[in-house]
């Protein structure tokens, strides 16, 4: 099993952004620890950051046929970017999508996403551990262990 996780603007910046809402975990150590835990689980695990919209786009289009899924924290291009939903649909890739934060507690302009209602399931407020538990939750899955789908 191959999974990628795609992190969008401004989240190479975890660590010292925000802290309070963020945490104090830096990007690299997330994508080291969950590529450990992937590893561990036998399914092989790519990272990609970016913050340009188009370079995310095109990190979709070169994952098709290349990934079984996608977990995905888009930061705020999941509340503005029609163009990172049509990617994920055209690319036919299923994904999780991922926030550190509760997008729900927070401004009414987070409490919309642009990705979710086609997503597989969102984590969301659990800081760094949304990633485990979404990569857990996707691994299940794929392997069919979620007996509710
Ligand atoms: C975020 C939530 C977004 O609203 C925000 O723009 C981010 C981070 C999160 O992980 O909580 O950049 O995606």
């Amino acid at each position: 099993m191959r999974l990628l996780l795609i992190n969008g603007p401004n989240l190479n910046l975890l660590g010292r952004r925000e802290p309070g809402l963020y945490g104090s975990t830096s990007l690299e150590s997330i994508e080291t620890d969950l590529k450990e835990r992937a590893t561990a689980e036998g399914v092989h695990l790519d990272c990609f950051q970016s913050n340009f919209e188009g370079a995310i786009v095109e990190c979709i289009h070169q994952a098709i046929g290349q990934v079984d899924a996608i977990l995905i924290n888009a930061g705020a291009y999941t509340h503005t970017s029609i163009a990172l939903r049509d990617a994920l649909l055209g690319a036919e890739i299923p994904y999780v999508e991922v926030h550190l934060s509760n997008t729900y507690a927070r401004e009414k302009f987070r409490q919309s996403s642009f990705l979710a209602d086609r997503s597989i399931g969102v984590v969301s407020g659990f800081g760094a551990i949304s990633y485990q538990l979404a990569m857990n939750g996707l691994i299940a899955h794929l392997r069919k262990e979620v007996k509710s789908q």
